[in-house]
């Protein structure tokens, strides 16, 4: 068994990218993995604010925000999924938020090994939509020596006031990427536009 992280960074709990991490969440429940889905918008989370504070304080972040009740379990988490809608053409401010806190718990310039998955949501539905999210993701995920063993990556999913519209398929693809994870790391799931494939395969 998994234990699981789920980071939504959207504006809104109700959006698109809530639902594709429920279907993500109810595949991997279904998996037999524990799941942990959290909202940042319910954490309030500033950016790193650069004081290196934490480097003395045995790498506990001095901003006090949601991010502490993160940290908390963040050990027990074996998997992080980052689920982003595309806010002005990448992740929002609050997944980089998150990334950027996670500056505290580095430690000799290594950080907890996680396995990593990348959900995220667009309006537009371009070849070149994800380009920029993806680009950022997989070098920050190499960088921190984290393992990325999946995405889901729904275009085309407009929103206006009163609606939010998700196509079926993506819901189907983020369940079955949360109901393909093994408790070892050699499942690896990709549901990419054409373009991406050959970067992850
Ligand atoms: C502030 C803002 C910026 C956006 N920027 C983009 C963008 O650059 N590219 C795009 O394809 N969609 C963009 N969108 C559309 C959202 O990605 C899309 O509507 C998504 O489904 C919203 O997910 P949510 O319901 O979780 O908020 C933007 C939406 C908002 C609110």
């Amino acid at each position: 068994m998994r234990n699981i992280l789920v980071i939504v960074g959207s504006g809104t709990n109700k959006g698109n990218t809530s639902q594709l991490a429920d279907a993500f969440c109810k595949g991997a429940t279904k998996a037999g993995h524990q799941v942990n889905k959290v909202f940042l918008g319910d954490k309030n989370l500033s950016g790193c604010q650069g004081y290196e504070g934490c480097k003395g304080k045995n790498h506990v972040c001095v901003i006090k925000d949601g991010m502490q009740d993160i940290n908390t379990l963040f050990a027990e988490y074996d998997t992080v999924v980052l689920a982003s809608p595309i806010y002005f053409w990448t992740i929002t401010a609050k997944i980089k938020a998150f990334i950027e806190r996670l500056y505290a718990i580095e430690v000799k310039d290594a950080y907890p090994h996680k396995d990593s998955i990348l959900l995220m949501i667009a309006g537009d539905d371009n070849f070149w939509t994800f380009e920029q999210p993806i680009s950022y993701y997989s070098f920050v995920t190499k960088a921190i020596a984290w393992k990325n063993i999946g995405m889901c990556l729904a275009g085309g999913c407009k929103s206006d006031l009163k609606n939010k519209i998700i196509d079926e398929r993506f819901l189907h693809q983020a369940y079955e990427l949360g109901a393909s994870i093994k408790e070892d790391n050699h499942v690896r799931k990709f549901f990419l536009f054409k373009p991406y494939k050959a970067l992850f395969r």
